[in-house]
């Protein structure tokens, strides 16, 4: 009986080595996702950020408070409810509400100083899956909590992006830039700019005219061809700032102009999720994502941890799509991850010789396969080839009385008599 193949879930996909995989489906070449993730870490290591993990189910509430009931994020949650008590779980969508959520319940405020997690795992969003979006995807992202809200955190943040998307050979990106004001100041906003939409209503798409009642600030960011006349001239948020949220902001520009690190003000950027307050930021990439561009979202969210019944708290962090990071790389930073040597035999002597060479190698911390299945020669250099070993050594009976081994340099096919001293030394 035949039955049907089962296949990975709609927007979401395997990675593996790129060796099994087609080259131009780069997302999904491990290689490249574990350079993107050696390099956060080298990132967060050097600015000293320390490692959460949250579950990836949380209470449903969680995120309703969170990024709020009216936003994109929420509508594209996976829920689900248990069977036992009926308590309605998601799988999570983001890891900001998750991280202070974990700074409430562990109560991290009672430590001095400001705590400085970052985090590298999978989010879930049932988005319209397309180049660049996917209904699992991942993120690394940090964030910064505490009872300070100097700029220098958000400076200092923008100084480590910087280095991590050059280390990781990706040039060509654009900071976006915005403050997006607190409870002081943005309710005058909201209100000049709904004043301002009212009479253009008519003429904006079905998406802006209800986010006009439910989220007007969303209306800025609307993409939509024909609404871009009519938002061109709309009030800018950061000519409205209370002064606060203005001091910061210049304060903050200040502090990017003496690192040097360049950025765009751009005053309809508002960003997707409640919870902002003051600095709201992406990095856009200028390579070959199409309309999937934006490679960082961020921001500061002084008031998330009241909201989600805790003290008050200042907040600034943000979140990296390693899909995007990984499709950006260019191929010269891209290394092959095979193991060093492949080892064949020929004869029952040389076999067993061969696992005992192989352990000794290990031990001195050398990668080695060795051939397990017992092939002829040449099918054996075959899979040595296949598997993109650096060198293959071939041990016979000769090779056994003279404790000399003939090593194969598989990239120019050279060869050369080596001790098993000599072999450690150059496989190292
Ligand atoms: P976000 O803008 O929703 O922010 O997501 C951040 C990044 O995750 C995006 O810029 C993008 O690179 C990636 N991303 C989002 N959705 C998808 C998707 N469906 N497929 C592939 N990549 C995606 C947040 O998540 C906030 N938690 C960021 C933050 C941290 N703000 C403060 N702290």
């Amino acid at each position: 009986m035949s039955r049907t193949e089962i296949k990975t879930v709609e927007g979401t996909f395997d990675i593996l080595p790129s060796r099994f995989t087609k080259p131009e489906d780069k997302h999904t070449h491990l290689e490249r996702w574990n350079l993107v993730e050696r390099t956060a870490r080298e990132a967060f290591r050097r600015y000293g950020f320390e490692e959460i993990r949250t579950p990836i189910i949380e209470k449903l509430e969680l995120f309703e408070r969170g990024v709020g009931t009216e936003t994109d994020v929420h509508k594209e949650m996976f829920t689900f409810q248990t069977k036992e008590d009926g308590e309605v779980l998601a799988l999570r969508p983001e890891s900001t509400a998750a991280v202070v959520r974990a700074y409430i319940q562990h109560y991290l405020s009672n430590y001095a100083g400001l705590v400085k997690f970052f985090y590298i795992g999978a989010q879930f969003r049932h988005e319209r899956p397309q180049k660049g979006r996917y209904r699992q995807f991942g993120q690394v992202g940090v964030e910064i909590l505490g009872q300070s809200d100097n700029p220098a955190i958000e400076a200092e943040v923008f100084e480590m992006l910087d280095w991590f998307f050059k280390t990781a050979g990706i040039a060509a990106t654009t900071l976006l830039l915005n403050s997006v004001g607190d409870e002081n100041c943005r309710p005058g906003f909201i209100a000049a700019l709904k004043e301002r939409l009212g009479d253009k209503l008519p003429h904006l798409c079905q998406n802006c005219r209800r986010r006009y009642e439910t989220n007007p600030l969303r209306v800025l960011d609307c993409k939509v061809e024909s609404c871009q006349p009519y938002l061109n001239d709309l009030p800018k948020i950061t000519d409205m700032l209370c002064e606060a949220c203005d001091t910061h902001f210049t304060q903050l520009r200040a502090y990017l102009d003496e690192r040097g690190i360049a950025y765009t003000l751009q005053p309809r950027l508002v960003r997707g999720l409640d919870y902002y307050t003051r600095t709201a930021f992406e990095i856009i990439g200028l390579s070959n994502l199409g309309s999937q561009n934006t490679l960082v979202g961020g921001g500061r969210y002084d008031g998330l941890a009241e909201i989600l019944g805790g003290p008050k708290t200042k907040g600034f962090g943000f979140a990296c799509g390693i899909e995007r990071m990984v499709m950006s790389l260019p191929e010269s930073v891209i290394e092959q991850e095979s193991p060093s040597l492949f080892i064949a035999y020929i004869g029952e002597a040389a076999r067993s010789y061969s696992f005992a060479l192989a352990r000794r190698l290990r031990n001195a911390g050398v990668s080695v396969v060795v051939d397990l299945e017992g092939r002829k020669l040449k099918k054996a250099l075959a899979v040595a080839d296949n598997i993109g070993a650096q060198y293959s050594l071939i041990i016979g009976d000769d090779e056994l009385a003279n404790e000399r081994f003939t090593l194969r340099d598989m990239r120019n096919s050279q060869q050369q008599s080596v001790t098993e001293a000599e072999l450690i030394e150059t496989l190292k």
